[in-house]
């Protein structure tokens, strides 16, 4: 059933889709990220990363609701450290929804556009529940993207195609009382994620050493490198 990565679309990408679903559903995706504990792999890879650091540069990639940037801004405050964050995220949608969960003080610029068209350099490059949007050709240029532009290093955060989520999610979902959107999406993003031999496969198309593939609890599944 999960042998392959499904290529379905997912709804959320739809560009007709009316701003106020993409909030509903956005903001229902940051409930998701809390609940299942979305941070701390992208939050432990920073730990190691950025060790000794005083201040950092991030660029985070598809931020949607800006969640992951706001766990980040949090955390570089309780490390002392000085962060420059920026969102980018293609969806025009993503940037009002984003700036209003977001307090005016928080160290984040939020942009709407592709990634390749952020001026960089970074120290570190993210992204979180973005990658098994891709293709296997847009990924394999992600990749190279960032192994190309990130200073220090960068980090995929993702799901793992696991039948057991797969088969668990409807029923979470349901209970949850998520947006229908989230609810479908969600199963769709389980299906269309990775296992840690497409990771191997995936980075050696790509032509990208020293990557390190993790499992995280609750079914996440990372990939990173730092320099
Ligand atoms: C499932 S959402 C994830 C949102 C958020 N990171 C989270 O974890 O909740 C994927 C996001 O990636 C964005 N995205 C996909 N490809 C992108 C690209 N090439 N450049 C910038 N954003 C992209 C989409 O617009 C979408 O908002």
């Amino acid at each position: 059933m999960l042998a392959e990565r499904r290529q379905t679309e997912e709804l959320m990408d739809d560009p007709a889709l009316p701003v106020e679903t993409y909030n509903a559903l956005i903001s229902d995706l940051a409930r998701v990220n809390r609940l299942t504990l979305a941070y701390r792999p992208t939050l432990a890879f920073l730990d190691q990363a950025l060790a000794g650091r005083d201040s950092f540069s991030l660029l985070d990639v598809g931020y949607g609701q800006g969640d992951m940037l706001r766990a980040i801004a949090t955390w570089a405050e309780h490390q002392g450290k000085q962060a420059h964050l920026v969102g980018v995220d293609l969806n025009p949608s993503s940037l009002p929804a984003a700036r209003k969960a977001t307090s005016a003080s928080a160290p984040i610029t939020y942009v709407t556009g592709d990634y390749r068209e952020v001026e960089g350099p970074f120290d570190v490059i993210a992204s979180s529940l973005v990658a098994h949007h891709m293709t296997s050709a847009q990924l394999s240029d992600f990749l190279r993207f960032m192994d190309a532009n990130a200073q220090r290093g960068w980090f995929v955060n993702d799901l793992h195609r696991h039948t057991l989520s797969y088969l668990g999610w409807p029923v979470l979902a349901h209970v949850m009382g998520w947006h229908p959107i989230v609810r479908s999406d969600g199963h769709t993003s389980i299906a269309r994620s990775f296992r840690p031999g497409d990771w191997a496969t995936i980075l050696e198309e790509a032509g990208i050493a020293g990557a390190q593939v993790a499992r995280w609890f609750p079914f996440r599944l990372c990939v990173g490198k730092i320099r």
